[in-house]
């Protein structure tokens, strides 16, 4: 039987080669595969959590989904929608919030973690993250989760409130199962892609040459290897561009044939940065090309998001009316 796939995106910001192949790609592959029910939404209201700017999560929103649907997310196989264009899913919060012990939402490390980043700003929403994000899980009953390693002890969370709620309400919630995407993408100084700072991305609607540019100047390669008749370590001293060889260089997985060319010093860090380079330019040029046509399509893309915040919602609505009734809330 099929899956019903769910996951979130946050509005936050510029996609890069690390959401695409760590996360996006995942996406396309469910929805392509034809067998499952995929639901994908931008979390929108988690991005309130932290210090934002209105009219930049307007304008981002829209960018976004323009580089999801030019990655190959499609209208018409998934459902494509924004968090808040769905209120049931903000009741469910409230009533799932009243199966949630606070003691546990205080030790979910992502909480920790932004109450240092941001001391002064620690709301009552940045807390209740993780109930919002087990709403927008159980609301469409997903029952397949596919999420980055961060994500995880949320998404623990919506599973144990699925239970709590089964439990005292009787059967309602599949508990969803969790795909991890365990594919790590290196940033240009080697450290995750996007995390400790922007410039150290490879944004996917970069300029070829700019990203060739990057490479040939902040690319770490083998430190060791200081002349090209040394061999090299690609497998652990070539910081940021065996990696990504493996993960876009067509058949370099199978055969091993740039980094046999580097144990034994046939080719050269340049010319092997170049052909990185050429690689993820066949990856992405096609990409490219579709957001450059979407670019001028504003109109399209709130489309898209109405109609696929109206299925989204006829689900989820169906859901919250039988939290509602099993929970015994009336509508008068
Ligand atoms: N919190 C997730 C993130 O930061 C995004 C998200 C929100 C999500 N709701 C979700 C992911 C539900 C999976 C399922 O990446
Ligand atoms: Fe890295 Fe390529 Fe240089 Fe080897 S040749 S160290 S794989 S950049």
């Amino acid at each position: 039987m099929g899956e019903i796939v769910l996951s979130g995106i946050r509005a936050t910001g510029k996609l890069h080669l690390g959401n695409f192949l760590g996360a996006v790609q995942n996406f396309v592959r469910f929805q392509n595969s034809g067998e499952h029910r995929c639901f994908y939404f931008v979390a929108d209201q988690h991005t309130l959590t932290e210090p934002y700017d209105p009219e930049d999560l307007r304008q981002y929103l829209l960018e976004m989904v323009k580089d999801y649907l030019a990655l190959g997310l499609d209208p018409e196989r998934s459902t494509l929608y924004v968090q808040s264009s769905v209120p049931e899913i903000t009741e469910l919060t409230l009533y799932l919030g009243m199966l949630q012990p606070v003691g546990e939402l205080l030790n979910i490390p992502t909480y920790k973690e932004l109450v240092r980043k941001h001391p002064d700003n620690v709301n009552h929403g940045l807390l209740t993250y993780p109930v919002l994000m087990a709403a927008d899980i159980l609301g469409p009953k997903a029952t397949l989760v596919p999420v980055g390693s961060d994500q995880v002890p949320n998404v623990e969370l919506a599973r144990d409130l699925a239970k709590r709620f089964n439990n005292r309400f009787g059967h309602t919630f599949v508990v969803p199962e969790m795909m991890r995407q365990m594919v790590k993408v290196p940033g240009l100084d080697g450290g995750k892609m996007g995390k400790s700072d922007a410039d150290n991305a490879i944004e996917i609607k970069m300029p070829i040459p700019e990203i060739r540019q990057r490479y040939r100047t902040k690319g770490i390669t083998d430190k060791e290897r200081t002349t090209m008749d040394k061999p090299g370590d690609p497998y652990n001293r070539c910081m940021s561009v065996y990696p990504v060889h493996e993960l876009v260089t067509p058949g370099e997985t199978d055969t091993r044939e740039i980094a046999k060319a580097c144990m034994a010093a046939e080719i050269g860090c340049v010319a092997c940065k170049e052909r990185l380079v050429d690689s993820l330019a066949a990856m992405l040029e096609p990409f490219q090309a579709r957001r450059v046509e979407l670019a001028g399509k504003d109109d399209y893309v709130r489309e898209v998001l109405h109609e696929g915040g109206k299925a989204a919602r006829v689900i989820i609505a169906e859901t919250v009316a039988e939290v509602r009734d099993k929970m015994g809330i009336v509508l008068y």
